[in-house]
C-alpha cells in the first residue's frame, strides 16, 4: 500500500514537472508562488474578482496584465517572495497605490505584480513625533491618523494618492518649500533588498541606502514601510485665481518675480493652464493656485499674493477652495474632484527660472494642441511651479538626497486628457512634441535643467540620467553593493533605472 502511494505521488509530480516546464515563465512563476504561499488568498489569478479589483489603477492608461497578482501581507512575505523570484528569474513589478500614469511602471504584462495594499498600517508615535507607514497606504489614512493630534504630514495635495511610490520618487507637497520633498522627511526605510534581507536605512544604519532610496525609485529594493517625521500642523487656506488670455504676460512676469524672489516660505503658488478644444475650437482657461500653510487674513492678504490678487495681473474670478483647513481636509476635497478614470498621460521638463522662456512655452504648447485639435475630447493642460533654493537646502539639511538639485528650477507638466483608446498614440505623440519643442527653445536660451521629476516624468523620457553625474555615480555604488546583480534593473522591467547599468 505504501508503496502504491509513493509511485502514484512520484508520477504526479513528474506530470507536474512536465506540464510546468511547457508553460511560459511567468505562469510558471506564478504556480510556484502560489504553491510557496499554499494556494492561499495571496496570489490571484486573471478572471477572478479579486484579481480585477487589484488591477485597477487611477488611469485606466496605465494598466497592464499581469500574469497573477501577489498581495503580501506583510514584510515577510514580501522577502519570500524576493527570494522566490531571484531564484528563478521571475519578472514582477511593485505597486503601492496605483496613481502613477505610467504603463509598465506599476503594472506589467507576463510577470508577477506585488500590490502592496495590505501594507496598510498606520502607527503614530507621539513620543518622537513621527508616524510608520505600511508603504501600500494613501495619504488619506496618515492625514487622518495624526491631525486629530494636532500634527500633519508632508505628504500628497491629493489624499488619495499613494504613498509608496509618490515618497520614492521624491513627492511634492504644500509644505516643500519650509521642509523639503516629502521624501526628504523620511526617518527610516523598511525596505526588503534583492536577496531578500529585510534592511533598515536611517542616518545611522545602511546610510547610503538610505540616501540613495530618496529619489532612487524602485532600484534599489522593495520598500515596505516609511518613518516619516510629523510636523506642526498650520491652518492652510488654497485660493482659485483665473486671468484672462490678455494677462497672460504680465501674469509670467509675476510669475517670475514671485519664482526667483523666494520671500515667504508659507506661501506656494501652482500655475494651472487649460487648452479645451471642442469640435475643433480651442478655448482656455488660466489660473493660479495660491496656496498659505499659516493663518491667512483674507482681507489683507499675505504680500507675496497681492500681485497675482489686486489687479497688477488683472483677474477674472477669486474662488476661496478652503480657508483654514488642515492638510489632509485640503487632500481629502482634491481627491474629490480629481476624479479617477479618464485617459491621461504625463510629460515633464524642469528649466532655470525665465520669463522670456515661460512665455514661449505658451506660444509653443498652443500651437502643437492645435496640430492634434480632432482628437475626441482633448483637453492639454499646462502646470508649473517652483522648486526653490529653500526647498533644496530644507532636504539638505536632512542629509541630501538622489535627486541632485543644487540650483532652484521651475518644473513644467503638460497632461493631456482625452476620451477613446484610439488616440492613445496621437496623444502620446502630441506630449512628446510639446516636451521636445520646450526642451529645445529652453537649451536654446540656455535654461535647460536635465532634471525630470519622475512622478510627473512619460516612460521613455531621460529620468535618473537628469540627476547629474556626481548623484549617478553614488547610485551605482550603493547598487553595487545592495543589488549586485541589478535584480531590480532586469527582474523589474519597467521604471526609472540608475544609468550606466545596462
Ligand atoms: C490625482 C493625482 C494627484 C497627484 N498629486 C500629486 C502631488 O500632490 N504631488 C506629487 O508629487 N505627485 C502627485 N501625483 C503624482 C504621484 O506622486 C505619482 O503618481 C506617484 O507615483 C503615486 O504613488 P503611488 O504609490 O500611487 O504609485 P504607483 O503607481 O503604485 O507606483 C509608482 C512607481 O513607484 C514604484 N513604487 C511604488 N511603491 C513602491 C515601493 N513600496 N517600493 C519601491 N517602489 C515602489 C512603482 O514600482 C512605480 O514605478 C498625483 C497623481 C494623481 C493621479
Ligand atoms: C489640538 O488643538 C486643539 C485646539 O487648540 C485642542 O483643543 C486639542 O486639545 C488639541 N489636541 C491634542 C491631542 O493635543
Ligand atoms: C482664518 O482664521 C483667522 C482667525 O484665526 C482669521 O483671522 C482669518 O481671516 C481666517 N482666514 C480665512 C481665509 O478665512
Amino acid at each position: 500500500m505504501a508503496f502504491s502511494i509513493a509511485s502514484i505521488l512520484l508520477g504526479s509530480s513528474l506530470i507536474l514537472q512536465v506540464a510546468s516546464s511547457a508553460l511560459p515563465t511567468s505562469s510558471r512563476c506564478c504556480n510556484l508562488l502560489d504553491a510557496e504561499f499554499r494556494g492561499g488568498e495571496k496570489v490571484v489569478f486573471p478572471q477572478t474578482t479579486e484579481y480585477g479589483v487589484l488591477n485597477t489603477y487611477f488611469a485606466p492608461t496605465s494598466q497592464q496584465t499581469p500574469s497573477c497578482i501577489f498581495s503580501p501581507a506583510d514584510t515577510f512575505d514580501v522577502s519570500r517572495a524576493i527570494k522566490l523570484f531571484t531564484r528563478h528569474s521571475c519578472k514582477f513589478a511593485i505597486r503601492s497605490g496605483g496613481h502613477h500614469y505610467n504603463a509598465g511602471w506599476a503594472s506589467i504584462n507576463n510577470g508577477i505584480l506585488i500590490s502592496l495594499s495590505n501594507l496598510n498600517k498606520v502607527i503614530y508615535n507621539p513620543t518622537s513625533k513621527s508616524v510608520f507607514i505600511g508603504s501600500g497606504n494613501r495619504w488619506r489614512k496618515v492625514y487622518d491618523t495624526v491631525e486629530p493630534h494636532n500634527v500633519t504630514v508632508v505628504g500628497a495635495q491629493n489624499s488619495d494618492v499613494g504613498v509608496g511610490g509618490f515618497l520614492v520618487n521624491g513627492g511634492v507637497s504644500y509644505l516643500a518649500d519650509r521642509y523639503g520633498w516629502a521624501v526628504d522627511n523620511v526617518r527610516d526605510f523598511e525596505v526588503v533588498v534583492a536577496d531578500g534581507r529585510v534592511l533598515h536605512a536611517n542616518k545611522d544604519e545602511n546610510k547610503d541606502l538610505f540616501r540613495a532610496l530618496k529619489g532612487g525609485s524602485s532600484n534599489f529594493g522593495v520598500v515596505t514601510g516609511f518613518t516619516l517625521d510629523t510636523v506642526k500642523s498650520n491652518p492652510v487656506t488654497n485660493l482659485y485665481v483665473t486671468y484672462p488670455e490678455s494677462s497672460y504676460d504680465v501674469l509670467i512676469d509675476e510669475a517670475h518675480q514671485y519664482f526667483v524672489k523666494e520671500e515667504d516660505v508659507d506661501s506656494q503658488v501652482l500655475f494651472v493652464f487649460s487648452l479645451y478644444f471642442k469640435d475643433g475650437v480651442a478655448s482656455n482657461n488660466y489660473a493660479a493656485v495660491l496656496v498659505y500653510t499659516d493663518v491667512m487674513d483674507l482681507t489683507n492678504p499675505p504680500k507675496v499674493f497681492t500681485p497675482f490678487l489686486d489687479g497688477e495681473v488683472p483677474s477674472s474670478g477669486v474662488y476661496v477652495s478652503g480657508a483654514n483647513k488642515t492638510l489632509g481636509s485640503h487632500g481629502h476635497q482634491l481627491a474629490g474632484v480629481q476624479h479617477s478614470g479618464g485617459r491621461t498621460t504625463r510629460q515633464t521638463v524642469s528649466i532655470f527660472p525665465d520669463a522670456q522662456l515661460l512665455k514661449q512655452f505658451n506660444k509653443i504648447w498652443i500651437k502643437t494642441a492645435e496640430e492634434y485639435k480632432k482628437i475626441e475630447g482633448l483637453k492639454v493642460d499646462l502646470l508649473f511651479q517652483r522648486i526653490g533654493k529653500q526647498w533644496i537646502a530644507a532636504g539638505n539639511a536632512k542629509g541630501g538626497n538622489s535627486m541632485g538639485l543644487t540650483k532652484p528650477v521651475v518644473i513644467l507638466w503638460v497632461q493631456p486628457h482625452w476620451t477613446s483608446a484610439r488616440d492613445d498614440e496621437a496623444v502620446a505623440e502630441l506630449t512628446t512634441k510639446v516636451i521636445t519643442r520646450f526642451e529645445k527653445a529652453a537649451k536654446d536660451a540656455g535654461k535647460l535643467s536635465d532634471f525630470e521629476y519622475l512622478n510627473y516624468a512619460g516612460p521613455k523620457q531621460s529620468l535618473m540620467s537628469g540627476y547629474g553625474t556626481e548623484s549617478i555615480r553614488r547610485l551605482q555604488s550603493v547598487k553595487a553593493m545592495y543589488d549586485p546583480k541589478n535584480v531590480f534593473g532586469t527582474l523589474l522591467p519597467g521604471g526609472p533605472k540608475v544609468p550606466g547599468l545596462y
